[in-house]
């Protein structure tokens, strides 16, 4: 009985220190973020407008009948892993680096920050992201969460989106037409600035390739393998045209299991939910989560005193 008083007192503690945190404390830098209405698809739809380097999308067989006992549907279909949305496992730099079905699963539920650049790339289409802009961002927004993802919107999506763009994405539209080309990525100082924190798995960009592939500085892929050689992935052609928060959300990063693959299509959802229960979710948990666990031990406890 004295065991179950003091688990009782635990989670009523733990609801009051909620609640204080909900008054707004002192201490935090910036106001909690609005929570997402609901699940935001980051992924764009694989059809033949999802071009690689290589293999684009192609559906080589479609058949779709109704028969003897009613409807049938299948498709084959082949594509490089680099179509559309993908997902470039560390192994695709690093000969040593996870491949797609090697990435651990707490990796790929993630706590996920957004840095938004698109109004430099605006302002330059050759815009080079560096250690100094993450500096700036942490400065205003706190310390990168651990086993997080960093999305970085170079405004690509707004502009008709990386969807078709080649890895040299001159991004053009009917609605903004560009005259020059536009071709931003990350600096090698600014992938060094994330392996020394350690603290990212991945690095997810609205272009076709993290660095300014096509421009000398991009020449080798100098941020990527900066990154992969720490085993950091690279989520490549992101929908990144809806609105999301600076931080406080998390990432579904589905790639299917390809076994030995250095790069696959994926799927990625952001969703304020909290993610899975590693190292990352204790200091990430949502105040909403803690409430829950909190009311639901205090319910069981009274009915088994009662
Ligand atoms: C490809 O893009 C065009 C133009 O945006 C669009 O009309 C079409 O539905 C897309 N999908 C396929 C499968 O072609
Ligand atoms: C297969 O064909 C059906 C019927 O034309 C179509 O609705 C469907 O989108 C096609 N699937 C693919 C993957 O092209
Ligand atoms: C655009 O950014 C690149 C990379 O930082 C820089 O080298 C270049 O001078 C800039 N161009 C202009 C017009 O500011």
């Amino acid at each position: 009985m004295l065991v179950k008083w003091a688990l009782l007192g635990l989670s009523l503690g733990l609801l009051r220190v909620e609640a204080g945190r909900g008054r707004g404390s002192p201490s935090t830098t910036t106001p909690a973020p609005p929570p997402l209405p609901g699940p935001v698809d980051l992924t764009l739809a694989l059809d033949r407008n999802a071009s690689s380097p290589e293999q684009p999308f192609t559906v080589t067989k479609n058949a779709s009948a109704w028969g003897e006992f009613g409807w049938t549907s299948t498709q084959t279909s082949c594509s490089s892993g680099q179509a559309g949305t993908h997902m470039q496992a560390p192994y695709h730099l690093n000969e040593h680096g996870w491949k797609v079905d090697e990435v651990p699963l707490e990796r790929l539920l993630v706590a996920a920050v957004l840095l938004d650049v698109s109004a430099e790339v605006a302002a330059n289409g050759s815009f080079l992201l560096t250690a100094d802009h993450l500096i700036a961002w942490e400065k205003k927004h706190g310390g990168l969460p651990d086993n997080s993802v960093l999305l970085i919107n170079f405004g690509t999506s707004a502009h008709g989106g990386a969807r078709g763009a080649s890895r040299n994405p001159s991004v053009t539209t009917t609605a903004t037409p560009r005259t020059t080309p536009l071709n931003p990525g990350l600096s090698q100082g600014a992938a060094v600035h994330l392996t020394t924190l350690g603290r990212v798995v991945g690095v997810g960009v609205d272009l076709p390739a993290l660095d300014a592939v096509g421009t000398p500085r991009g020449r080798g892929e100098p941020a990527a393998r900066a990154l992969m050689a720490e085993n950091v992935y690279a989520l490549l052609n992101l929908d990144l045209s809806r609105e999301l928060p600076a931080k406080g959300f998390s990432l579904l990063v589905l790639p299917p299991k390809v076994r030995g693959a250095a790069v696959a299509p994926v799927r990625v959802v952001a969703t304020t939910r909290s993610p899975s229960p590693s190292r990352a979710a204790a200091a990430a948990v949502l105040p909403s989560t803690k409430m829950a666990i909190g009311t639901v031990l205090c319910l069981y406890l009274v009915q088994r005193q009662s």
